[in-house]
């Protein structure tokens, strides 16, 4: 045989043997290996070639068109591979990420308004639609405006009574978390006097508060309103009106109310109001302890001293202001019977309150 006639031999071997194992090639890279291995600078074909320099000048275009052919065929071979391989890959993937159209959807979990936020919005709302004003005060107060302003000298019992955690910051005045929204009276007459405004001045004052106790019926922290109007001629008339309407519209039924004597100094006179028992209708029963009433704020007409304090001109004008506690407010109309779970944040509670 001639040294053509081998090599052409040689070639035939190796194209049979490549369509073979490219046939059989398993994944993408053991077909890229085989690649390089066939059709490489360093492969099999090119190995042939080198024999090439060996044969009669006139044989050697035999060589290299067979060369030629090989390649091309085996290139072409391996694309047929690479996407049999291919589209086997993509239904294993596909396969693998099969979409059940039948599985219920996935609920993405929605959040909702605290109770506390809830019943603070609602109360607000009451005063708002009757024509008050939303505003809105510091929580760390001087004592000034949480105290002193509010007919509470330095040396009153009230101060006393009210649990003040203090702020110590260096500076002149003394500063404290506030304990009620009562001064935010104070802030907002102030600032409608200053501005040169007359009354009227109806106000809404929402926000939290701070008092360092804390058991079942009290938490450190908890949201009161504060509600009160400046005109000529308010009376308590006047007040129990609103607190009449307010109390029926809040708890959605004509609930009756009373007003008892009580003192505030802030206000003279107050007066402590109670709303006929939401649970028993007035029987009496557990919750209110068998008297048929339940307290629910504090009120009264303001002392002529806070309005002086701002510089209010009491032979002309006068004024009712009330105050309660929001939280209060809210276990009252919900029957919720622990003030705490307000602030544990058991999912089940929220959720119980439209959470
Ligand atoms: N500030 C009082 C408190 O937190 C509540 C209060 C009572 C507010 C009587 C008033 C009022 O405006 O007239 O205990």
């Amino acid at each position: 045989m001639s040294d053509i006639d081998a090599m052409l031999k040689q070639l035939e071997t190796i194209r049979q043997q490549a369509v073979e194992v490219f046939a059989a090639a398993q994944d993408a890279d053991a077909l890229q290996a085989l690649k390089v291995q066939y059709l490489g600078k360093k492969g099999e074909l090119t190995g042939v070639l080198k024999g090439v320099g060996g044969l009669a000048a006139e044989d050697r275009p035999r060589i290299g068109q067979a060369v030629n052919r090989i390649k091309a065929e085996l290139e072409a071979a391996i694309e047929a591979r690479a996407a049999v391989l291919g589209s086997v890959a993509d239904a294993a993937r596909i396969a693998a990420e099969r979409i059940d159209v039948s599985l219920p959807g996935r609920r993405r979990p929605q959040g909702a308004l605290h109770p506390v936020q809830k019943g603070l919005d609602e109360l607000t709302d009451i005063f708002v639609r009757m024509g008050f004003t939303i505003a809105e005060g510091p929580e760390i107060e001087t004592e000034f405006h949480n105290f002193d302003a509010l007919n509470i000298p330095p040396e009153h019992p009230a101060r006393a009574m009210h649990d003040t955690f203090f702020v110590e910051d260096g500076g002149k005045e003394p500063m404290l978390l506030r304990t009620h929204t009562s001064p935010v009276q104070i802030r907002a007459m102030q600032r409608f006097v200053e501005e040169g405004h007359e009354p009227p001045l109806a106000v809404v004052a929402p926000g939290r508060v701070y008092r360092c106790d804390s058991d079942v019926t009290h938490s450190p922290m908890f949201h009161q309103i504060e509600v009160f109007k400046v005109d000529r001629g308010v009376s308590m008339a006047q007040l129990k009106g609103v607190l009449q309407f307010f109390l029926s519209t809040y708890f959605e039924k004509d609930v009756p109310i009373r007003l008892r004597p009580h003192y505030f100094p802030f206000t003279e006179p107050s007066a402590e109001v109670d709303i006929g028992c939401v649970f028993c209708s007035g029987k009496g029963c557990r919750i209110c302890k068998g008297s048929g009433w339940l307290e629910v704020l504090g009120s009264g007409m303001i002392h002529p001293n806070v309005l002086r304090a701002v510089d209010i001109d009491t032979t002309q004008y006068s004024g009712f202001a009330f105050g309660l506690g929001v939280e209060r407010m809210v276990m009252l109309k919900h029957g919720i019977p622990d003030l705490r779970l307000f602030f544990e944040n058991d999912v089940r509670f929220l959720r119980r309150m439209g959470g």
